[in-house]
């Protein structure tokens, strides 16, 4: 199977395509083929190995896993001995980055806890944008923030790949939401249910006057004092990523915390694309001869929404 393979640390310039043999699924796996896949900073991460601290758990030399990609959508092809919730010709979608990443290949074998089946009404591409930053944005909102109905929240890297899932996470929860991105991606804010959307490069939230009962800090930079000026007396800060300075602030002041891919929260996500209250926002499509292309272009840190890959 063709497959993007890196062997050594580096920049997208060491990503190379490859022939290389197609894995077998053991007997709690499924092998899926992959029909899209999407590019998260995590890839970034373990590509890069930045910062030093990712070699502890991917190599510490070299990559010890060869294939990057996370967020798949696929048919399964095959399945272990002891899988009882998937059958052949099932259409799934997932995150196997617990189980040894390898997303960015005509064929990927994992875990069968890594997928859930996916919605009829949405595509392959929509499925595979959603696992990571979608699951980030819940467990940001409803784990750490406690989200409630009627609470006012903000959300700051509003057009990204957590932002906008974090927006339609946030009205589904019933909260009143405001978007903070810059000037072109306004528009897409309100599209997604944004209540109010406030272009950061026309106006500080932080400085406006307002307070919110949550805000999630997906994308950006503000002191962590500018954040807490803009929360109510009871109001919950949640940072789930955004400028090197931002999450050292964070490390020692609020705690960091990853999200942790479940086939639960993957479920209960799927039951929101099917109702419809979640669209995946999708940027830019590539083929998997263009994987560095791709990581390139999330790089630059503008993406609105999801980078996927297309098979
Ligand atoms: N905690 C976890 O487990 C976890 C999981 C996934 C991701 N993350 C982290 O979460 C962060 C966001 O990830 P992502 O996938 O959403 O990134 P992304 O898709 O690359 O974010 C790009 C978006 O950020 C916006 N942006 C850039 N600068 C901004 C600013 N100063 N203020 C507001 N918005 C700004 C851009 O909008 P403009 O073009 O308009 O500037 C663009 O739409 C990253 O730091 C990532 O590492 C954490």
């Amino acid at each position: 199977m063709k497959a993007i393979v890196y062997i050594k640390y580096g920049s997208p310039d060491v990503l190379e395509l490859k022939e290389v043999a197609k894995p077998t699924p053991k007997d709690n796996e499924v092998l899926v083929k992959v029909h899209a896949a999407s590019v998260n900073s995590g890839d970034l991460h373990l590509l890069r190995a930045d910062p030093f601290l990712v070699r502890l758990m991917s190599g510490l030399l070299k990559p010890k896993f060869n294939i990057l990609g996370t967020d798949v959508a696929g048919r399964v092809e095959a399945v272990g001995g002891n899988v009882k919730q998937f059958q052949v010709g099932d259409e799934v979608f997932g995150n196997v980055s617990p189980y040894g990443w390898g997303g960015f290949a005509e064929y990927v074998c994992a875990n069968a806890d890594a997928f859930v089946l996916k919605p009829a009404n949405v595509t392959f591409e929509e499925a595979a944008a959603m696992p990571m930053a979608a699951i980030t944005a819940l467990q940001g909102l409803r784990d750490h923030g406690k989200i409630q109905p009627g609470q006012k929240v903000l959300i700051n890297g509003a057009s990204g790949g957590v932002g906008t899932f974090a927006v339609q996470i946030a009205k589904s929860f019933g909260a009143e939401v405001t978007a903070v991105c810059s000037t072109k991606n306004l528009d897409t804010a309100r599209s997604i249910g944004a209540d109010q959307a406030i272009d950061y490069t026309q106006e500080d939230f932080t400085k406006n006057g307002q307070r919110y009962d949550l805000i999630l800090a997906a994308n950006g930079y503000h002191p962590i004092s500018d954040y807490k000026r803009s929360l109510s007396p009871k109001g919950i800060y949640v940072m789930s990523g955004g400028s090197g300075a931002q999450m050292i602030q964070a490390m020692f002041q609020v705690g960091p915390w990853v999200a942790q891919t479940n086939q639960k929260d993957l479920a209960f996500m799927k039951e929101l694309l099917e109702a419809g209250k979640v669209k995946p926002v999708i940027d830019r499509r590539y083929p998997l001869s263009e994987v560095a292309e791709a990581m390139r272009y999330l790089e630059e840190g503008h993406a609105k929404g999801k980078v996927v890959i297309t098979l």
